[in-house]
């Protein structure tokens, strides 16, 4: 038995009983099939141990310039009592950590009418969270993702997420010479193999035509058509306030430009990257490319309104990152961790093989008048 033989061995049966499945389908076993899907099974998946680094795992300063934005908008919106924080996709609860140290420490008035709220699929990692978050545990609440997408629950406050998009299911397709074509994942003699055929839900070509975008003879690409979902959700439920997501990514025209021929599904272990999907089954994590231009138009559609958008390093340049270096060199702490922090920050702000520029950040407001954030003073000012 290998180890992914269990979670093979549920796909294949899936695929004898009903035919060929989606990538979507496939993609959500891989991930979230309970008890064996990579983020539903046990083992450390970010750090140095684990199999990819986001940029949280770096250097507390992430947080803590996430933290200053965050700070900014409470004022931004009157200081309201009841402002709440979200976090979704909140695994160990590394970046919350962050934030509420920060937080604590330097937004005394704020923290103490604060609620975080941490929204995770991945019940068990609540301990993990709690643990971390042992000296902020008064202001924190949970939320399974069903309770807080129900009807009862809405809020006034942020909404942020890191690497969450990336992480949720999507549909591959190919421009056919005969047009869009869906890749469905079947089974021939034993083994998982990819086949194309026509799409599964019309909303995928829609999708395209939404966009104003045809893929070229040959392009493969993909679309994540529970990412929209999700905004609409996220903007029903946030009753005055701003969503911020940090993710790969990239506005349509370039994600969908005829030079990423093969799309931008891509599979990490071990920090080695990976394009197949097809083995080590639930061990390895699949992503793919956030679609930026969709999230801010559908947003629009929602209400939500695009404040900012730009790469990572724009937005931790201009929102305070050079302020925390600057504090962090006149404080007494050791030289090693004065060093730590600016060699985090290279590796954040970095393109081209850093974190600065495949990573983006969004910034939506809902009923906030002339929001001035920290990001919109721009670099340098
Ligand atoms: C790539 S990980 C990112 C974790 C963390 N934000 C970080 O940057 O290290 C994505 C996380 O989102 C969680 N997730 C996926 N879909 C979710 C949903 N609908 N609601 C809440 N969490 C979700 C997964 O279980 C996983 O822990």
């Amino acid at each position: 038995m290998t180890d992914d033989s269990q979670l093979k061995d549920i796909i294949a049966a899936r695929i004898a009983q009903q035919g060929r499945i989606t990538f979507a389908a496939f993609m959500e076993a891989c991930l979230y099939e309970p008890g064996l899907g990579y983020y539903t099974s046990p083992g450390r998946k970010v750090g140095a141990e684990g199999d990819f680094y986001t940029s949280i795992s770096v250097h507390a300063a992430f947080g803590r310039v996430i933290a200053r934005e965050i700070a900014r908008m409470w004022r931004n919106m009157d200081q309201p009592a009841d402002f709440t924080l979200v976090e979704c996709g909140a695994g160990n609860g590394r970046l919350a950590c962050d934030i509420m140290d920060y937080l604590a420490e330097r937004e005394a008035g704020m923290y103490g009418q604060l609620t975080l709220i941490l929204v995770e699929r991945e019940p068990s990692l609540e301990s993990a969270q709690a643990e971390l978050l042992a000296a902020h545990l008064d202001r924190v609440r949970w939320l399974a993702p069903e309770e807080f997408s129900g009807s009862g629950f809405s809020f006034t406050g942020c909404l942020y997420s890191n690497e969450l998009m990336d992480a949720l299911p999507v549909h591959r397709v190919v421009m056919a010479d005969d047009g869009l074509q869906e890749i469905y994942v079947a089974l021939k003699e034993g083994e998982l193999v990819e086949e194309s055929g026509p799409l599964s839900n019309p909303a995928i070509g829609e999708y395209f035509d939404r966009l104003g975008i045809k893929l070229h003879p040959g392009q493969q690409s993909e679309v994540n058509l529970i990412a929209p979902e999700w905004l609409a959700m996220a903007a029903r439920v946030l009753q005055r306030g701003f969503i911020l997501t940090i993710d790969y990514g990239f506005p349509a025209v370039e994600l969908y430009a005829p030079h990423r021929n093969m799309g931008s599904l891509l599979c990490y272990h071990r920090h080695k990257v990976e394009d197949n999907p097809y083995i080590r089954l639930g061990r390895q994590d699949i992503t793919s490319h956030v679609d930026f231009t969709t999230m801010m138009k559908r947003g629009e559609e929602l209400g939500l309104l695009p404040v900012w958008f730009g790469e990572q390093y724009r937005f931790l340049l201009s929102a305070g990152i050079i302020e925390e270096i600057e504090e962090s060199e006149r404080s007494d702490l050791p030289s090693e961790e004065k060093l730590r922090l600016r060699l985090g920050l290279k590796k954040l702000i970095m393109p081209d093989g850093g974190m600065g520029d495949t990573f983006k950040v969004l910034i939506q407001s809902k009923g906030v008048e002339k929001p001035q954030l920290l990001c919109q003073r721009g670099i340098g000012a």
